[in-house]
């Protein structure tokens, strides 16, 4: 396995719609990130960061240049990737009007576990966080719980 979390080469994001100019959201951007450290990403509004996660999250493809999530190819090797990460973009962490268990569920059934499975794993969790304070768990969440740790490869 790669002792890198991140091995991003050269990378570049152009993005061109008919008749408007093309914008070079990213360009030509290198670095590493050893595995088990926390790395932050800072810079201006437009500086590319979303779409820097965009592309490390296999969710848009580079126009040019690589990007390794832990070893794994983000064009090649799209599935491999999304297996090995957690993503959680902003105010889409998790649904406001979902209740915690309901989030855990529907995050179970992206990870690609059976609705039987996803049923026990979520009221497993729930039994383990269960204290005074638990009644919070099956209520919709408040936004302060919407705050997003970030992009983490597992
Ligand atoms: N789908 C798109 N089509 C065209 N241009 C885009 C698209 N998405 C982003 N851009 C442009 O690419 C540049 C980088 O945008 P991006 O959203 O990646 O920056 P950012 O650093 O995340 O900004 P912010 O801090 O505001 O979230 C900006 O000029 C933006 O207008
Ligand atoms: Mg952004």
């Amino acid at each position: 396995m790669s002792e890198f979390a991140l091995e991003v080469e050269s990378l570049v994001k152009v993005y061109a719609s008919r008749g408007k100019s093309p914008v070079r959201a990213v360009d030509r951007m290198s670095f590493c990130v050893p595995r088990g450290i926390i790395f932050g990403l800072l810079g201006p509004n437009g500086a590319g960061k979303s779409t820097l996660l965009r592309m490390l999250t296999t969710l848009t493809r580079p126009t040019e240049g690589t990007a390794k999530i832990l070893g794994y190819d983000a064009v090649k090797k799209p599935l491999e990737v999304r297996k090995r990460i957690s993503s959680v973009i902003q105010e889409t962490a998790v649904e406001l009007f979902l209740s915690v268990k309901d989030n855990l569920l529907t995050y179970a059934r992206f990870q690609g576990l059976d609705k039987a499975m996803a049923a026990r794993r979520a009221n497993a969790l729930i039994e383990e966080c269960r204290s005074p304070r638990s009644s919070w768990l099956t209520r919709p969440c408040s936004s302060s719980m919407n705050s997003p740790p970030g992009w983490i490869p597992s």
